[in-house]
C-alpha cells in the first residue's frame, strides 16, 4: 500500500540535524539557488571547480541510511543498461581517484580496496556487483550516466535513493525529453537547449547547477511512494499554515538539489551527480537575500509549476512568513 504521512508531526518526524554553514549564531544552507531564481525554470548551469565534485557533507548520518534503502529495494532506486557498464566502471575509477586526491584524509586505497574513515567501512572496488551499485556505497550523491546512442541521448544507468518522483529510473533506457515530460511547460520552454547541453558537456570543463522547492518533509530520503508523499504531506501542513504563518519556519523544510555535469574522457558519456540538501525554513530567518530571493520566486512560479512541485497551498504562507521576517530584520535592535 502507498504510504502516507499526515498530520503536523511530518515535519518533527523528518527533522534533519544537519546545517551546513554557520554565520554567528545562525546556519545558513550550503547552497541557496532561490536568491539567484528569476524564472520558472531556469538552466542556471555554470562552470564547477574540480574538486568540488564531491561533497562528503552529511556522510556519516546519511551514507547508512542510503546503503539501506539500496539494498532493500534495489529495484526502485537502481536500473542500468548493460550498455551503461563500461562507463560505470569509469565512473568508478573517477569517483575512487577524486575522493584519494581531495578527500585524502577521509579516503585511504591499497587500489584493491577503499576505506572511509569517517565510518570505518572497507569497500571492494572490485566487488561482483556493478560498478555504479558499488561507488553508490560509499559517496552520497546519487548517479545518473547519459550516452549517445544513434544520435541521441540516453540515460543508461542512474542510482537515484533520493529520488522526489521516481521519473529518474523509470527513465533509464529513454531520453531527457521523457524524463522532464511530468514538468509541465519545461520541454517546450527548455527541451531543445537542455539536449545541446548535454551533448556539448566538455571533456574537463564540468559545471553544475541546482533545483529547489519548499517541502513538509525534512527527510533526505523521501517516502517510497515520493510524489504521492511530498504532496500529501504539503497539502496537509498547507491547512495548517494558512491560519498560522508564523509556524513556517519550524514546520517547513528546503529541499535543494545539487547537480552536476562531468564528461567522462575514455567512454564519453556524461556522469550527471545529485545531491540533496534539507534545511528548516527557519534557517534563512535572519539572512535577507535568501528571504527577498526566494519570496519573488514563489511569488513569480505560475500555478503549474507550483503544483508540480507540491507548492500551491504552500507559496501565500511562506510569503507571509517571508514578509514578517523581512520586517523584523528592518526593526532596531532593542536599546
Ligand atoms: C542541463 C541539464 C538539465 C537541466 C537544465 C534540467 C532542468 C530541469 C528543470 C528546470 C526541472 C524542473 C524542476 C525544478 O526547477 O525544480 C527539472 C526537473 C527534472 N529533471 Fe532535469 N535538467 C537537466 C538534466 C537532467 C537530467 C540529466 C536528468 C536525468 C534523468 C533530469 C531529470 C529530471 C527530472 C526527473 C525532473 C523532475 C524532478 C522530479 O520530479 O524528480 N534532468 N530539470
Amino acid at each position: 500500500m502507498e504510504q502516507q504521512w499526515p498530520s503536523a508531526r511530518v515535519a518533527i518526524l523528518f527533522s534533519r540535524t544537519e546545517p551546513s554553514v554557520s554565520l554567528g549564531a545562525m546556519s545558513l544552507p550550503r547552497y541557496r539557488p532561490y536568491e539567484a531564481t528569476a524564472a520558472d525554470f531556469q538552466i542556471g548551469l555554470k562552470p564547477m571547480d574540480k574538486s568540488q565534485w564531491l561533497d562528503l557533507n552529511g556522510y556519516a548520518s546519511y551514507l547508512p541510511q542510503k546503503r539501506a534503502r539500496l539494498a532493500a529495494d534495489s529495484q526502485r532506486y537502481y536500473r542500468s543498461l548493460p550498455s551503461s557498464l563500461a562507463a560505470q566502471g569509469e565512473l568508478l575509477q573517477a569517483v575512487t581517484a577524486h575522493l584519494l586526491e581531495h578527500h585524502g584524509a577521509e579516503f585511504a586505497s591499497d587500489g584493491r580496496r577503499l576505506t572511509c574513515r569517517i565510518d570505518g567501512v572497507t569497500h571492494d572496488l572490485e566487488a561482483a556487483q556493478e560498478p555504479l551499485l558499488t561507488l553508490s556505497q560509499f559517496i552520497v550523491e546519487d548517479f545518473v550516466i547519459l550516452q549517445e546512442e544513434a544520435g541521441k541521448i540516453v540515460i543508461t544507468a542512474a542510482a537515484n535513493p533520493y529520488t522526489s518522483s521516481g521519473r529518474i529510473i523509470a527513465s533509464v533506457g529513454g531520453g531527457i525529453p521523457w524524463a522532464h515530460e511530468p514538468v509541465p511547460g519545461l520541454n517546450d520552454k527548455l527541451g531543445p537547449r537542455i539536449d545541446r547541453i548535454l551533448v556539448n558537456v566538455r571533456e574537463g570543463v564540468p559545471a553544475e547547477r541546482f533545483n529547489w522547492l519548499v517541502t513538509a518533509i525534512g527527510a533526505l530520503l523521501f517516502p517510497a511512494d515520493s510524489h504521492a508523499a511530498n504532496a500529501a504531506a504539503s497539502a496537509e501542513m498547507a491547512r495548517i499554515l494558512a491560519d498560522d504563518p508564523g509556524r513556517c519556519g519550524e514546520l517547513l523544510f528546503i529541499r535543494a538539489e545539487r547537480q552536476t555535469l562531468l564528461r567522462l574522457p575514455q567512454t564519453g558519456a556524461v556522469a550527471f551527480s545529485i545531491h540533496t540538501y534539507s534545511d528548516p525554513l527557519s534557517s534563512i530567518a535572519r539572512h535577507r537575500e535568501s528571504l527577498t530571493g526566494m519570496a519573488a520566486a514563489l511569488a513569480s512560479y505560475s500555478p503549474e509549476r507550483l503544483g508540480y512541485s507540491a507548492m500551491t497551498g504552500l507559496r501565500d504562507p511562506v510569503i507571509r512568513w517571508i514578509e514578517q521576517q523581512l520586517a523584523e530584520l528592518a526593526d532596531p535592535l532593542p536599546a
